[in-house]
């Protein structure tokens, strides 16, 4: 019997994260000061955690990951197992081409936003804070940084973009099961979020105004850090335990990817598991192609532009050269919320423009990712996040295309997320009564 699931041993955690920004084909752009205003880089140091600051700018290769949170990491159920999409390639008819998915989704609260969200509340807790504030889109990292901050015992307050806190009311009991305080974003509790309500009493809110709304918050109440669930590279760099675990259950599997493909919002699960195969690529080690699925409503790393900007709505952030469609720009609401941010990492947004990293868009209907998402739960067996549809549908195009010119390929998705508190969008996208 060869299984298909591919499992790796506790003890095998990796003890190391991985930073690709060393062997970057030229040194990563800095965070740049915008030309006026308050300087934007000492308000980062007021509101975030100084280790995750550090990390930020580090020039190291490897991070040790520090004792106790890899005993959180094996806590939360890692290493996590690949699997063999042995299913759904017979679903496809597929002879030339494998496909293999790594199970983010088997996380305590749905997703890999776990990865991060207990380093940082690890760190938090150490510099002596007593309170977590964040931002969240689809709901999965505010549920993430809540869990994180309990196993801490440290309070947390999730600014939700209010179009998905509206219809995700599960999700929302979750996250206030783990004794967190909850806000549809924009709120009345921040200065931008009463503006921005004035404007329209039921705005939709974005990524981009959650993240200004929990600066401001964390900024005005004392002992609070500010935490942000992707983009940044300290959150890339915890998220690289997916590719360093990867990597080592394709040498059980006595295989090798030739494309890693992930969803994309702002890029922390698609740089968790490309990253370390990324770097072993600029290091002459392996060959690797990386595919990034994103929606047309955010095409960030498919239209964007590559040019410094800001992270949030209300300017609070330093400008970070990223594939960007604009800080300001409005983007309409889909079920896969989280992918709707209007940049790209810096560090994946460097690989896109070396055209290491390629960027696909499906229609912001969402139908043909529901569809795909329908064939992996009844082949494979699993539900997935509507974030995660968007890798299985271009994992699924990209296998029919190999198949067809008859090129064998191995294709690696990352499956970021369980979709078991996503079912009325289920319900919605697939007309089911
Ligand atoms: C399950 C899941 N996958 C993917 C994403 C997109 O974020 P990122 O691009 O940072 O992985 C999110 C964001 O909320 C998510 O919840």
């Amino acid at each position: 019997m060869k299984p298909n699931q591919i499992s790796l041993p506790v003890d095998k955690l990796p003890k190391k994260w991985y930073n690709i920004a060393p062997d970057l084909p030229e040194p990563l752009p800095p965070p740049k000061e915008p030309s006026d205003g308050p300087s934007r880089m000492e308000f980062l140091g007021k509101t975030m955690i100084h280790e995750c600051l550090k990390q930020e700018s580090s020039s190291d290769r490897w991070i040790p990951i520090p004792e106790e949170i890899r005993e959180l990491y094996i806590q939360a159920g890692r290493p996590r197992p690949l699997y063999r999409a042995k299913r759904l390639e017979d679903q496809l008819g597929l002879k030339k081409v494998r496909l293999y998915y790594k199970r983010e989704d088997l996380s305590p609260t749905g997703s890999h936003k776990v990865n991060t969200a207990l380093a940082q509340a690890y760190f938090a807790a150490k510099e002596g804070k007593e309170a977590l504030v964040t931002e969240t889109g689809a709901g999965q990292w505010g549920s993430a940084l809540s869990y994180a901050a309990r196993l801490m015992d440290l309070d947390c307050i999730v600014f939700w973009v209010r179009a998905v806190y509206d219809w995700k009311t599960d999700r929302r009991t979750f996250i206030k099961l783990l004794g967190a305080t909850v806000y549809a974003s924009p709120s009345n509790e921040t200065k931008i979020g009463r503006e921005l309500l004035a404007k329209d009493s039921n705005h939709p809110g974005s990524l981009g105004i959650a993240v200004s709304e929990g600066l401001e918050y964390a900024n005005s109440h004392e002992g609070s850090v500010y935490c942000l669930g992707s983009v940044l590279n300290h959150v890339l760099i915890h998220q690289s335990i997916i590719g360093l675990e990867t990597i080592e259950q394709f040498k059980l599997a006595d295989d090798e990817p030739d494309l890693i493909v992930g969803c994309l919002g702002g890029g922390s699960n698609f740089g968790g598991i490309a990253l370390p195969f990324a770097g072993e690529m600029l290091q002459d080690k392996r060959e690797c192609e990386f595919l990034a699925a994103q929606s047309q409503a955010a095409p960030n790393l498919v239209s964007g532009e590559y040019r410094y900007d800001f992270g949030d709505v209300a300017e609070q952030t330093p400008l970070l050269k990223m594939f960007t469609l604009g800080h300001l720009t409005e983007m309409v609401p889909i079920r896969a919320d989280g992918l709707r941010y209007h940049a790209a990492a810096p560090l994946v947004s460097a690989l896109r423009n070396h055209e290491i990293v390629k960027a696909v868009a499906y229609p912001a209907n969402e139908e043909a990712v529901f569809m795909a998402a329908r064939m992996f739960f009844q082949s494979e067996g699993w539900l997935i996040a509507p974030e995660s549809a968007y890798a299985v549908k271009a994992s699924i195009d990209e296998a029919l295309k190999a198949e067809k010119a008859a090129e064998e390929k191995v294709i690696c998705m990352n499956i970021s997320g369980h979709g078991f508190l996503d079912i009325e969008a289920y319900r919605d996208k697939l007309g089911i009564k």
